[in-house]
């Protein structure tokens, strides 16, 4: 049995100055019983997230990380400076970051080995656009994002897959839940052809516009393990989300 994971994305909101208190106030309703909960803050914010979380079991993820060590990158935040500020996990090639700021399958190969070598678990964004869908191409390009990633590298368990359709990405259309499931599975059957038998061990999110009325029924399906959550993380909305199944 693979264990949920709900994670919420913040993207570039809040303060760090609101974090903790937000944290603070939803902990204590979540139940994190049965499942992995992950908070993905922004960098400045890591570190307030980490104390409101201190002694549950509440992880903290980075939004995006850098693949050296260090050096001259300005802007940038290496992965060993992430694990030092208290993340277990960081978001790899999150769709907005594929477009925003020119992110490639190699990079994000890159990432995500440095990733492993530092000890983070990480979340691996992938999807099509609405166009790739409506031309047949779905399969097609989540292939290549997994196999131009995974296939360079060595991959293990630790590894999550987020599948977020970029269309359902804060747009308040979700994927139906059968359109879900059918790539989530598409996604489990790639991965056992680059990893192997590990690949049943994988958990596979779903992204996309997840709220407190569809998340039941995405997480019913059994190859979704988990969520990927922006837009509904940043509320209390969370705590529902978390709860799904109480
Ligand atoms: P959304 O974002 O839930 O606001 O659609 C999901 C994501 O980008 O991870």
């Amino acid at each position: 049995m693979r264990k949920k994971v709900i994670a919420g994305n913040w993207k570039m909101n809040k303060l760090a100055s609101e974090c903790g208190e937000f944290i603070s106030r939803i902990i204590k309703d979540i139940d994190t019983d049965e499942k992995d909960v992950i908070i993905c803050p922004t960098f400045l914010s890591i570190s307030s997230a980490v104390n409101a979380t201190a002694g549950t079991s509440v992880g903290i993820g980075a939004q995006n990380m850098h693949y050296e060590e260090k050096g001259a990158y300005t802007g940038e935040v290496s992965a060993e400076m992430i694990k030092e500020a208290g993340c277990k996990y960081v978001i790899i090639g999150h769709s907005e970051r594929r477009k925003y700021y020119a992110e490639t399958d190699d990079s994000i190969s890159l990432k995500i080995k440095k990733a492993y070598e530092t000890g983070l678990i990480p979340i691996m964004c992938i999807g099509e656009s609405l166009e790739e869908r409506e031309s047949g191409e779905t399969f097609n390009v989540l292939e290549n994002q997994l196999v131009n990633a995974l296939k360079p590298i060595e991959t293990d368990e630790n590894l999550i897959v987020a599948y977020e359709p970029v269309w359902a990405i804060g747009t308040g259309k979700t994927a139906t839940d059968e359109q879900a499931q059918e790539a989530c599975c598409f996604v489990r059957n790639t991965l056992k052809e680059i990893v192997g038998e590990k690949s049943d061990k994988i958990r596979i999110l779903y992204g996309g516009s997840v709220n407190e009325k569809n998340i039941k029924a995405l997480m019913a399906m059994p190859d979704i393990d988990g969520a990927l959550v922006g837009g509904a993380s940043l509320k209390d909305e969370f705590i529902k989300l978390v709860n799904y199944d109480k």
